[in-house]
């Protein structure tokens, strides 16, 4: 059992490039679910239902998402109404949409859980606080887990990584845009990668124009974020299941 995750999808440009490709991509590699992060799909950041509608046509199973999940007025809806698009687990219990849902994979069942971090973040729940609760209201209901965490601090992301090593099947972090190099299968069988990286474009600062960001950091004024029109690439993860054990057997970055 196979599954393609793809980062952070930065803008409607990027966006477009995936949904372009992504059947193809599953058809050629055998892909049986897809998860891509889509909390800045939309034309400027943020997510709305235009850009959510192109990527599950496109073949996405799920969409997570991360600190630009409510940027968009219209996102609290979109939240309500689409159960395999989710929002950050660790937000209160009374902003709209799910953290975690169950999902059929080519007949398995996949637990898929979205979590922020907060070091450096937005001050939510802890996340070691919040996962627990998921995996003790789903337990025995799932086949494979899967957690995107959506994270400033990569030493968030590994600490989170080794306190459920052997408990999460997946593990990969979100948010800083650069895959990292450092995909594994950890001690306890947890597959693991601090950051897949985004969908973007090339020689960007994290899909910004590096103009604006260079402007931003020399002169400490606000600045207007322009997206980079560069070609597209997308970064990510394919992870391959053993049905039988329901493990990870691999784990590889790619592009395309
Ligand atoms: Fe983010």
């Amino acid at each position: 059992m196979k599954i393609l995750v793809l980062g952070d999808v930065s803008r409607s440009l990027s966006c477009k490039y995936v949904c372009d490709r992504l059947w193809r991509y599953r058809k050629d590699h055998g892909i049986d679910f897809v998860i891509v992060n889509g909390e800045n799909c939309a034309e400027t950041n943020g997510i709305d239902k235009n850009s959510v509608n192109m990527l599950f046509s496109a073949g996405t199973d799920v969409i997570t998402t991360g600190n630009h999940a409510f940027k968009r007025y219209e996102a609290k809806t979109l939240f309500e109404e689409e159960t395999m698009l989710l929002r950050p687990a660790n937000y209160p219990g009374t902003v709209p949409g799910d953290g975690a849902v169950l999902a059929d994979a080519a007949g398995m069942t996949v637990l898929v859980i979205n979590l922020l971090g907060v070091v450096m973040m937005e001050p939510l729940e802890n996340p070691f606080f919040t996962v627990e609760k998921i995996l003790a209201r789903y337990e025995g209901k799932y086949d494979i887990s899967v957690l995107d965490f959506h994270a400033e601090a990569t030493s968030e992301k590994q600490a989170l990584a080794f306190y459920l090593d052997g408990r999460i099947s997946l593990f990969y972090g979100t948010h800083t845009h650069v895959a990292t190099a450092d995909e594994c299968i950890l001690p306890g069988g947890t597959a693991y990668i601090t950051d897949v990286g985004m969908c973007g474009p090339d020689f960007s600062v994290l899909g910004i124009k590096p103009e604006c960001i260079i402007e931003k950091m020399t002169t400490g004024l606000p600045v207007k974020f322009i997206p980079s029109a560069n070609a597209v690439t997308a970064h990510g993860i394919e992870v391959e299941f053993d049905r039988k054990t329901k493990k990870a057997i691999s784990i590889k970055r790619i592009t395309f």
